[in-house]
């Protein structure tokens, strides 16, 4: 039986497709797998610097044509690897036509780097935004927030993966170096000239799936161990994972670093914001092998191919998953509840959190510090049966439960977004540590933010 992150495929994610779009006209697995290397930060005392110019760039991503995108230094998807107790310092500097609010993704964080749409860089200014790293490793992600334009902005291309690594990870003998690979997931809907097409409301008109920037790839690969980090960039896409026939492979990670132990697994979802961390031993295959990463939830008309692992080679492997990854920390017993109900208004379109849209001026909660919280998210939207992922910022959370049920393996570790599907809801417990100031916790479906979905949080002594 699957062991995968819920039970099974809801049933509510069966939304009607649009009909006549031809499967994406490229041919899969004609391209290879780019492996992105990390940025090179200036090595400063005390920290690690980098500038990120955000700016239009043209660039291949289907063969034979070139497309202008929003841009990191010229790049798609670029890599900053960290350590922690190593602070990271990001000179952005916005050479868009558009506002930018840099925001680092389950990152524990300051306010005044948090990338708060009020702080957004105005096109031609710049900004310092200091990471601290204080917190566990974990896979990471950068992308925009400012308000109104950052759908589209990451749409674009502006989505960099920030891997943050500690001692205890580096102990453990899990995959490492060249068998440590990130592999960012989306959607986009190209032209036949490879022009990026954007529709903030069209989500199942994305047929073109791009795995870091190609469409399709081929990665090849040893017979041996690899860790894969999975990171969907997606404004609105699950991903419903499956290897080649239904293979087995070992979960270990999630948004926030390790799971408590490996998790068997053979489906996985990953919804949008989300990480997944998993261990696949293509030494149990051998040479000459090739597996499908499927989606095996497409849209209508479109091919449910991901990427195709080529297993080309032997090699050493003395790496392994061990039994005990990482406890969950003790988060203590909540003195606080709050209820967020998600919904849908077919009236105006917009999306809510307590029958309220999105107020830049309204302060929605006021969290204390280090005060044990938890949190009943309820997805209200029975109507049209549309799921919502709820991504509070500043710290990672554990799930509680679902439905009243507790969380499967594969959700036992620390979270920072949580899908809630239509009539359903899910429990988390959380504590805000360390910084003051004004946070926001959204839907993570960049759609329906963009719709209202999201409330502010002032966190206080
Ligand atoms: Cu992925 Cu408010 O962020
Ligand atoms: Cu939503």
């Amino acid at each position: 039986a699957a062991t995968g992150v819920l039970a099974a495929v809801p049933a509510s994610l069966v939304v009607g497709g649009r009909s006549g779009t031809a499967r994406a006209a490229e041919s899969p697995f004609s391209v290879p797998l780019k492996v992105i290397t990390p940025l090179k930060p200036a090595r400063l005392a005390g920290h690690d610097f980098y500038r990120l110019t955000t700016r239009e760039a043209d660039v291949t991503l289907l063969p034979g044509t070139r497309t202008r995108i929003r841009s990191f230094n010229g790049a798609m998807s670029p890599l900053i690897v960290a350590r922690r107790g190593r602070p990271v310092v990001i000179e952005q500097v916005n050479s868009l036509d558009v506002p930018f609010a840099m925001h680092l993704h389950g990152g524990h964080t300051p306010e005044s780097s948090d990338g708060h749409p009020k702080n957004a860089v105005q096109p031609g200014e710049r900004r310092v935004f200091r990471y601290p790293n204080e917190q566990r490793a974990a896979t990471l992600w950068i992308h925009d927030h400012s308000h109104h334009s950052h759908a589209e902005n990451i749409y674009r291309g502006l989505a960099a993966t920030y891997l943050l690594t500690d001692d205890v990870e580096e102990g453990l003998p899990l995959p490492k170096g060249q068998y440590d690979v990130t592999l960012q997931l989306r959607d986009a809907k190209f032209g036949a000239d490879g022009t990026l097409e954007w529709d903030l409301h069209d989500f199942e008109g994305r047929h073109t799936l791009l795995v870091n920037g190609s469409p399709r790839p081929y990665f090849e690969v040893a017979a041996r161990k690899y860790r894969l980090r999975l990171v969907n960039t997606s404004n609105e896409r699950p991903f419903l994972l499956q290897l080649g026939d239904g293979e087995e492979f070992t979960h270990i990670g999630t948004d926030g670093g390790l799971l408590p132990a490996p998790v068997p697994t053979r489906m996985l979802q990953l919804w949008p914001g989300e990480r997944h961390e998993i261990v696949v031993d293509f030494g149990r295959y051998g040479v000459g092998r090739k597996l499908v990463l499927t989606n095996t939830y497409p849209y209508e008309g479109e091919a449910p191919e991901v990427m195709r692992f080529d297993v080309v080679r032997t090699a050493a492997d003395p790496s392994g998953v061990p039994d005990a990854l990482r406890p969950v920390p003790d988060l203590g017993t909540s003195s606080v509840e709050r209820e967020f109900t998600l919904s849908f208004n077919p009236r105006t379109g917009e999306h809510l959190i307590n029958d309220k849209p999105f107020d830049i001026d309204r302060v929605d909660i006021r969290p204390r510090l280090d005060a044990t919280e938890t949190w009943k998210i309820t997805n209200a939207d029975t109507q049209f049966g549309i799921p919502h992922s709820l991504h509070p910022h500043l710290d990672a959370f554990r799930i509680l439960d679902r439905n009243g049920k507790p969380p499967a393996a594969g959700e036992a570790g620390l979270k920072d977004t949580v899908t809630v599907m239509a009539g359903e809801s899910a429990r988390i417990q959380l504590k805000f540590t360390d910084h003051e100031g004004l946070y926001m916790y959204h839907c993570h479906m960049l759609g329906h933010l963009q719709m209202g979905m999201m409330g502010q949080m002032h966190i206080t002594r």
